[in-house]
């Protein structure tokens, strides 16, 4: 694909009243948990981004039903990149074969939560994706999967994509994560879906609980409790899932580029609706706020379990936080973006504990440090984290996305506060979860 090169010039101002993109984690659930139910489930607000759509390509080619309606509209004004969805669920057991390799793109939350359901057909699938996601470890799900009893092959003994699934005749299975992982967790339960008796799955931390929350609005059986920072989720296997109206809140991992933008410009006031704010997902929020931001949360309310609200924030002085344990795993698609907060905060900001970012769609660790620091800025690569001294001015310069949507966004926000230009290679990174994103930084800048 031809890379698209972006020019970012320097803004005074972001200000404006908008509304950001369907949560991409709800929207892969929503659309496997229908293909699952029995009945028609209709999500609103699904994202319509590479790695959702990667999602729903796989369902159809599992012999699912998919329609993809008109893009929503909310106040007259065109949404970016959410649609309604309808899905014709197919049952638990009504999946078929498919006859072409799955491809799940860029998209690491398709490939594993998919592994998941695969894991419980006794057919065989095949399952691929890009370079990065080739790269990304899958041992995780493998293992685990295997021991519930299901077939799987993958280079090196499993450890990267491609995979090839045979399942069915699964096992419940008790099994504690090595480390905090939604994705992983998420397989499990779904795997456990085709398993008698309850799986049940032990967290180190809590990662997001959106797979939780939804299995049990679709009428699964299923406990969470909590044992210290431990948490332990079991679900009962073959339950009747029953086709549901999903409404997916905006991504507070897309609005967390928008408001760091606001914070960080000289004239900042920017109000996001309808944002999903999820505890396990709201780390950016506290995180923000403790550096100082001026940022409110208002028309609170809960969907579905799902907590719901209205951010505000304007421009703000920022200063340097240390972050680091429980936290991480609440923001940690969010770190790159909050680098970039720290650079323009006074004092060190250090996040430790954030080994995990290495193995996401770039190694953001370094992507990150490495685009920042080409701007000027004093960010240090750390084992397992970032140490980034703030107040410093950032300069225009030429850098790169990796291929990365969320270090292509957070250099763009860098860029805006930045003197003179920047050219960012890889813009179309973004298209993976926020394919709005351009257009919709240029309409904050005219302050609509
Ligand atoms: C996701 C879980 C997170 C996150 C990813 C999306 C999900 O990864 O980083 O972008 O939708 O379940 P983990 O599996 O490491 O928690």
């Amino acid at each position: 694909m031809a890379r698209l090169k972006k020019e970012i010039v320097p803004v005074a101002e972001i200000k404006g009243s908008v509304r950001v993109p369907g949560d991409k984690s709800i929207s892969h659930r929503a659309a496997m948990l229908g293909a699952l139910a029995e009945g028609t489930t209709v999500i609103e607000g699904f994202l319509v981004a590479d790695d959702c759509l990667h999602t729903l390509k796989c369902l159809w080619h599992l012999g699912v039903p998919v329609r993809v309606e008109e893009a929503a509209t909310q106040e007259g004004r065109q949404e970016h990149g959410s649609a309604r969805v309808t899905i014709e669920g197919k049952c638990l057991s009504g999946l078929q074969e498919p006859e072409k390799v799955l491809d799940a793109g860029n998209s690491g939350t398709t490939m594993r939560l998919l592994s998941g359901i695969l894991a419980g057909q006794s057919f065989t699938s095949f399952m691929s994706g890009d370079e990065s996601l080739c790269r990304r470890p899958m041992d995780r799900i493998t293992v685990p999967l295997r021991k519930m009893g299901a077939q799987i092959i993958g280079r090196q003994g499993g450890k990267y994509a491609p995979l090839a699934i045979t399942g069915g005749n699964l096992h419940a299975l008790y099994y504690r994560l090595p480390l905090a992982s939604a994705q992983v967790k998420s397989a499990l339960l779904l795997a456990g879906l085709y398993a008698p008796g309850w799986t049940v799955v032990l967290e180190p931390g809590s990662s997001r609980n959106h797979t939780e929350l939804m299995l049990k609005a679709f009428g699964a059986e299923l406990e969470a409790s909590g044992k210290g920072t431990e948490k332990e989720v079991a679900v009962k296997g073959f339950p009747t899932l029953k086709a549901q109206r999903v409404l997916v809140p905006g991504d507070l991992s897309s609005a967390a580029f928008l408001l760091v933008a606001a914070l960080i410009a000289p004239h900042g006031k920017l109000t996001i609706k309808s944002v999903g704010l999820n505890p396990t997902r709201d780390g950016i929020i506290e995180a923000l706020q403790a550096m100082g931001a001026k940022l409110r949360i208002t028309e609170k309310q809960k969907i579905a379990g799902e907590l719901i609200g209205t951010v505000e924030v304007e421009s703000s002085s920022l200063k340097g936080i240390s972050l680091g344990g429980a936290m991480i795993p609440r923001l940690i698609d969010e770190i790159p973006v909050l680098a970039v907060a720290a650079l323009f905060a006074e004092g060190v900001t250090e996040i430790r504990d954030a080994a995990e970012l290495k193995v996401k769609e770039s190694n953001r660790l370094a992507a990150i440090a490495e685009g920042l620091s080409r701007m000027g800025g004093r960010i240090e690569e750390l084992p397992d984290g970032l140490r980034i001294s703030g107040g410093h001015a950032l300069k225009g310069v030429s850098c790169r996305s990796f291929g990365d949507h969320r270090i292509a966004m957070a250099l763009a926000v860098a860029a805006l506060g930045a003197q003179g230009k920047t050219v960012l290679e890889g813009a179309e990174a973004v298209n993976v979860s926020f394919p709005g994103f351009w257009q919709l930084l240029e309409e904050l800048k005219g302050g609509e």
